[in-house]
């Protein structure tokens, strides 16, 4: 189920057979009143509809994630575009109470199911759940152990900037992990992920959520043309991150990318001025 690639900073070598967008370009509308609005819409029924089209191996793929970017006891963990909190709880679940968690979002009706999650949990004390914009995120620079981010990056209007928040707000030395959907470069795993992605899915998502925002026609349009594999590892490298590990999963349905903070990183805060 799980294929590792540990690549060097700007290692070249497999190159996407449609080569996506550059970051930051995307011809989909993914403005941050759209992308909310979008999430508002659907919030009641996102777990429900994650869990029924993934047939539930999303649930792996976190606590994949929570042990791969292991959190260090004592060290606070971030989650970002935490959504209904999955990951956050994740965490909270891998660090036996011993690291705080944060998970951060800019779509409060997400959040308000996130929290009644964190509540039926038990983990309200533990884990901690802000409003705020992955693209500026509320939080102080050099400060968590792992910052994580689940399905969410692809969301943003500018990846970049997404990337450089994630490693302004992780310590020198810290984990950043993205986990996001990418496309199965297997003959009949492709094209049978295709088909289902494009024809299936955003039937099933309309029909079970609906929404005016089309929301499961725009998952499989903001996956088709994010950067992926290499792609992506080349984006974290050329933002600063170093030791990048992809992780493929499920037969590269989804890919985890975990990367360091170098230890001589210090970010300054979005406010300080950098002479
Ligand atoms: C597909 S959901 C993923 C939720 C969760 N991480 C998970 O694993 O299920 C994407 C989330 O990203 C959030 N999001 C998108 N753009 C954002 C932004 N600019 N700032 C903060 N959150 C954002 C959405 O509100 C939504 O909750």
């Amino acid at each position: 189920m799980i294929a590792s690639t540990p690549v060097g900073p700007n290692r070249t070598g497999e190159t996407a057979a449609v080569l996506p967008p550059a970051p930051g370009s995307s011809a989909i509308d993914k403005s941050d009143r759209r992308v909310r609005r979008m999430f508002a819409s659907i919030a009641r029924r996102y777990d429900f509809l994650n869990h029924l089209l993934s047939l539930n191996i999303d649930r792996s793929w976190r606590s994949f994630t929570t042990r791969v970017a292991a959190p260090e006891p004592g060290l606070p963990v971030l989650d970002c575009c935490t959504g209904t909190a999955d990951l956050a709880l994740a965490y909270d679940r891998a660090c036996h109470g011993r690291s705080r968690i944060v998970g951060a979002d800019f779509c409060r009706e997400m959040l308000v199911i996130g929290r009644e999650k964190l509540r039926r949990a038990g983990a309200q004390g533990r884990v901690s759940l802000v409003e705020g914009d992955a693209q500026r995120l509320p939080v102080p620079s050099d400060t968590f152990g792992v910052v994580s981010v689940a399905f969410g990056l692809r969301n943003l209007r500018d990846t970049v900037r997404g990337i450089d928040e994630l490693i302004r707000v992780a310590r020198p030395g810290g984990k950043v992990a993205v986990l996001e959907f990418s496309r199965p470069r297997g003959r009949l795993l492709g094209r049978l992920y295709l088909a289902f992605f494009r024809q299936v899915l955003p039937r099933i998502g309309q029909a079970l959520a609906p929404n005016e925002d089309a929301a499961y026609e725009y998952l499989p349009r903001s996956v088709l043309e994010f950067p992926d594999g290499q792609a992506m590892l080349d984006l974290l490298a050329a933002r600063g991150l170093t030791a990048l590990t992809q992780y493929s999963l499920t037969g590269g349905i989804a890919t985890l990318y975990v990367g360091t903070k170098p230890v001589s990183a210090r970010s300054p805060h979005p406010s300080e001025p950098t002479s």
